[in-house]
């Protein structure tokens, strides 16, 4: 609130006792502004509400009545208290009036010393709520600025797991960032809220973290795995989820990560988990974890062309993945990931 003289904005069709409260006021160190009726009222207090401290409103006025300005100012300029101004006869209606939003009434004709206790009420009620206003504000910009630190604090401790699995597997290393990126380019024509694009993109960076529990020789192997092999390298879900579950803050991610090698038609892994019982996060990490296990170099082979990458995934829509999700990706890629790779490609050359 400001710390000048306070403006009262007085409303009254009578001239006589508009030019009474203003000599009032000026006594009394007030500044004041005056209208003839609600209409000019109502201009006023749109012109100059962030000036305006206090109204004193008459209740009965031609046209735009007293009770019109009552509401029109309780609801728009909610800080601004309004007292009226009445006669004995309209005391009823005074209180009627208080329960619109006015502040508190005042009897014509009145006493300088109640104008002034009234206005004194009015001006240290607007300052309690100015400072409840600020105080809430404060509270908020700390919630976000607890919030933007603790979501700095996910972001590092993502960033050291992710160091943490490639550092075991030579084959896989940018393998998580890259799954990363794909579903962080799906992730918004998939229809996904923010909070859910941020968690897909922490649980795709996060997926293969159970790998950490498989040993390096196995990780590395040339050449195909025998089934033994395989079941142990099938349990790095598993893994993921009871390396994660003492971190509460990553709780919600994994569901997404346990599942990121279930199919759509039930026959993955580790629970066979189908259709909409596998979290639409995972299915949405399938697609782009294959994707560029297909497309990068591994152990046991050569990396696939793109196109027949893609086209691999396309044979798996319906099987593999969910084909809402094929369909998005094959999308996104023509879009984006293509030109990008091959622009990639001849810049290599
Ligand atoms: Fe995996």
């Amino acid at each position: 609130m400001r710390n000048e003289r306070k403006l009262v904005l007085v409303v009254d069709d009578e001239e006589d006792i508009r030019a009474i409260l203003a000599e009032t006021l000026d006594n009394l160190n007030f500044e004041y502004l005056t209208a003839s009726d609600g209409d000019e009222a109502i201009a006023c207090l749109d012109e100059h509400h962030d000036i305006i401290d206090v109204v004193i409103c008459d209740l009965k006025m031609p046209r735009v009545s007293g009770d019109q300005v009552i509401v029109y100012g309780h609801e728009k300029y909610p800080l601004i208290p309004i007292i009226i101004l009445t006669g004995f006869a309209q005391l009823d209606m005074a209180l009627d009036h208080m329960r619109l939003g006015a502040f508190d009434y005042m009897t014509k004709p009145f006493r300088v010393k109640e104008l002034l206790f009234i206005l004194k009420r009015a001006l240290e009620r607007r300052q309690l709520q100015e400072e409840k206003i600020s105080y809430q504000n404060t509270l908020e910009q700390r919630i976000e600025e607890a919030t933007q630190a603790l979501h700095n604090q996910v972001v590092q401790t993502v960033s050291s797991f992710i160091l943490a699995i490639e550092a075991k597997d030579r084959y896989t290393q940018g393998h998580s960032k890259r799954v990363a990126e794909y579903a962080g380019l799906m992730a918004e024509r998939l229809g996904l809220s923010k909070e859910e694009q941020a968690n897909l993109i922490y649980a795709a960076q996060l997926h293969d973290i159970g790998k950490i529990g498989i040993s390096e020789q196995l990780l590395n192997k040339p050449g195909r795995l025998n089934m033994v092999e395989f079941e142990t390298i099938k349990t790095h879900p598993s893994k993921g989820v009871k390396i994660l579950e003492p971190l509460d803050f990553l709780g919600h991610l994994l569901p997404a990560i346990e599942a990121h090698h279930e199919w759509f038609d039930g026959s993955g892994y580790p629970k066979g988990l189908a259709r909409d019982k596998i979290p639409f996060l995972a299915r949405i990490i399938a697609v782009c974890d294959t994707f560029d296990a297909m497309t990068s170099d591994r152990s046991y082979r050569k990396p696939l062309p793109i196109r027949v990458a893609v086209k691999e995934i396309q044979n798996g829509s319906g099987s593999q993945f969910d084909p809402q999700v094929v369909s998005v990706f094959i999308e996104m890629f023509k879009e984006i990931l293509e030109p990008k790779m091959l622009s990639r490609k001849t810049s290599e050359r």
